[in-house]
């Protein structure tokens, strides 16, 4: 199911927490949402997720405007989403199984027909035969899989995540990204996934909105964001990136640093221009000489984005050119202070 928006807005008050959020969520993707505490990120995903309703805007479901309708109409449309939260939000009172009966019992399902989709959703979420399980003894991972399990128990067509991994251990948060992208393509759900980590973004989302102050400030295909961010908010978030762990991996996120001097040029190369000697062509075409300070690659939708610092020395004509050259070969070039 596809979402769009026209010119959200919410206000508190005086304060503006959703801005004119216009937005197209494609069907069949993990669509990110970043921003810092307080960016708006919840409130974007309470009006579409129709708990709250906007000030002024329009919200649709593929062709279908949902943000006005009647409240019978309303309450079969939620039914037809699932959410989950950082807290998990399970009732302890009841034990995995029974929490993720609970949206079918609303909805009225039989009996029967309930029991072997808890069965099979707990199968799906790596629970099987956890069912009988009290909250409390479950792991945090754990309480996030039945969240998860309770959130599709309807089959709905969107699944909205608010900060989803955000209470979890790096590994835990891996496991719980690599469930959702795996359920996102075996049931063909749409994800919204709020997050204020860039890591959840590189690892899990197809494309990323990101949010300041209640507006959007730069939106796009992951992939061509970290390759080229725009916005200082963005370029802030990728600088503060850390690898997650993965101990049976190499671990290739790391940046290696050479000099904690000089290195006033950010060079960024994706996909086939990665391994490309691109940087000993131009040396060799222009009286410039590169000096690296630090470098690493990242492994970004399956596909790998390299980030260099260095110098460029050479007279400022030359320089210019190499500059020219790098870009025309599809490198991003940042110059420190421009
Ligand atoms: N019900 C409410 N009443 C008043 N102000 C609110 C309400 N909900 C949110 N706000 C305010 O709107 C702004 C955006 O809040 P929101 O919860 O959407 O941010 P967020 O991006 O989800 O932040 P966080 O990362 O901390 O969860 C904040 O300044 C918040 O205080
Ligand atoms: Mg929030």
């Amino acid at each position: 199911m596809r979402i769009s928006m026209k010119q959200l807005n919410r206000t508190y008050g005086s304060l503006h927490a959703v801005h004119d959020i216009s937005l197209n969520i494609p069907s069949n993707t993990i669509y990110g949402i970043i921003g810092k505490s307080g960016a708006g990120k919840s409130t974007l995903v309470r009006l579409i997720s129709l708990l709250e309703r906007p000030d002024s805007g329009e919200i649709y479901y593929d062709d279908k405007r949902v943000d006005n309708l009647p409240k019978d109409e309303l309450i079969a449309q939620r039914r037809k989403i699932g959410m989950i939260f950082q807290n998990f939000n399970l009732f302890s009172s009841r034990n995995a199984a029974e929490n993720i009966a609970y949206p079918m019992e609303i909805a009225g399902v039989h009996k029967e027909a309930i029991n072997t989709r808890v069965e099979e959703l707990l199968e799906v979420v790596g629970l099987a035969g956890r069912g009988k399980a009290p909250i409390s003894t479950l792991s945090g991972g754990q309480m996030q899989r039945v969240a998860i399990a309770r959130a599709l128990a309807n089959h709905p067509d969107v699944l909205f995540c608010d900060e989803a991994t955000s209470a979890l251990d790096p590994q835990t948060t891996r496991s719980i990204l690599t469930l959702l992208s795996d359920l996102q393509k075996k049931m063909n759900l749409s994800v919204v996934m709020i997050t204020h980590q860039m890591e959840v973004v590189r690892d899990a989302c197809e494309h990323v909105a990101v949010l300041e102050n209640g507006s959007v400030v730069e939106e796009g295909k992951v992939l061509d964001v970290f390759a080229a961010p725009a916005s200082a908010t963005t370029k802030d978030f990728l600088a503060n990136l850390a690898p997650l762990v993965e101990p049976d991996e190499v671990k290739r996120d790391d940046m290696v640093r050479w000099s904690d001097e000089g290195g006033r040029f950010t060079l960024r190369f994706r996909g086939d221009s990665t391994g490309e000697p691109v940087l000993s062509r131009i040396q060799k075409t222009y009286d410039v000489e590169f000096n690296i300070r630090a470098g690493g690659v990242q492994r970004v939708s399956g596909e790998d984005v390299g980030t260099l610092i260095c110098d460029i020395i050479g007279e400022s004509d030359e320089v210019d050119k190499a500059v020219a050259a790098l870009q025309l070969s599809g490198i991003l070039v940042e110059e420190e202070g421009q």
